[in-house]
């Protein structure tokens, strides 16, 4: 079978696409950690990153894999370009595929946006995240650093704790953590769980004491600001009290680990100790996250 030629979003994609990621990301993380160039040559390739809201881990890691692959990488920023001057996002979107570009990574806050790409230019698409729709890369990394810290998904227990309405990290965590049968659960104030969510396949947990007790991992969610998540709580304090993880509470688990997508909100979802405590996994993300990226450049292009 073929590998896809664009990835906008888990939900579409299989397991045995999704493994041969893992597997391919495993040998670069082997490479990674042993110190070895990667020698894998995608000269002559061209990648646009179209990031039209801000981003440090995806941006930077789709970057840097490009340019370790000998691949021409170019960093458009909305704020700089003529969408400033008034040009449309379909116009510019047909002058950047006018310059034939071989990839474009793209993340907008409108679900469904790589599908306009898909439309109007002949690149491979990758979607960096889409409104509250999808962030797959981000799912990819999570679940390779899973299974890095736990050998199986099948029958993990993951709790996603925090800000589920607006996280397109939570949805595509859940569709991925689901397909491999692991046992999802989300938790967090009522005003941050969609109505209909069971039918995603996962448990509502309304406790954060029992989130901790009941699970292999925690997926904290920050809450998201820019999406006036703020005003669906009566305080950032109170939802640090009720929700917020810190090393006193995982003392009822000794041994559960704690992922987050970043950035966080320090000491409203995750505590300052908890991001240096032996239960973080949250920098193993991280390079896992450039893992990623280097493994499907390169299966796109086979
Ligand atoms: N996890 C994540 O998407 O982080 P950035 O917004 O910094 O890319």
């Amino acid at each position: 079978l073929s590998f896809p030629q664009h990835i906008t979003g888990i939900r579409t994609l299989d397991t045995g696409t999704i493994d041969t990621i893992f597997k391919e990301t495993k040998i670069f993380r082997e490479k990674l950690d042993a110190g070895q160039t990667i020698t894998e040559d995608l000269s002559g390739l061209t990648v646009l990153n179209f990031f039209l809201e801000n981003s440090t881990r995806t941006r930077v890691s789709f970057d840097l894999a490009g340019k370790m692959l000998n691949m021409k990488v170019v960093n458009f920023s909305g704020e700089s370009s003529s969408l400033s001057k008034g040009e449309s996002i379909l116009d510019t979107i047909r002058n950047i595929g006018a310059m034939r570009f071989n990839f474009i990574v793209a993340r907008h806050s409108v679900p469904g946006f790589p599908g306009l790409l898909i439309k109007n230019t002949k690149a491979r698409v990758i979607n960096g995240g889409d409104g509250t729709n999808e962030h797959p890369t981000q799912a990819l990394l999570d679940m390779f650093t899973l299974k890095q810290a736990f050998g199986e998904l099948k029958d993990l227990r993951v709790c996603i704790i925090g800000n589920i309405s607006h996280s397109r990290v939570a949805r595509s965590d859940i569709h991925g953590l689901v397909k491999y049968g692991a046992k999802v659960s989300i938790c967090g104030p009522a005003s941050f769980i969609p109505s209909g969510i069971e039918q995603m396949g996962v448990t509502i947990c309304s406790r954060v004491e029992d989130a901790i007790k009941d699970n292999d991992a925690l997926i904290l969610l920050r809450v998201q600001m820019e999406r006036n998540a703020g005003a669906l709580l009566p305080s950032l304090q109170e939802f640090n009290k009720f929700y917020g993880i810190n090393g006193h509470k995982l003392m009822a688990n000794p041994g559960i680990k704690i992922l987050h997508p970043g950035p966080w909100n320090k000491n409203v979802e995750i505590d300052d100790d908890v991001i240096e405590s032996e239960n973080s996994l949250i920098f193993e993300q991280v390079t896992n996250g450039l893992c990623v990226k280097l493994a499907l450049f390169k299966l796109m292009t086979e």
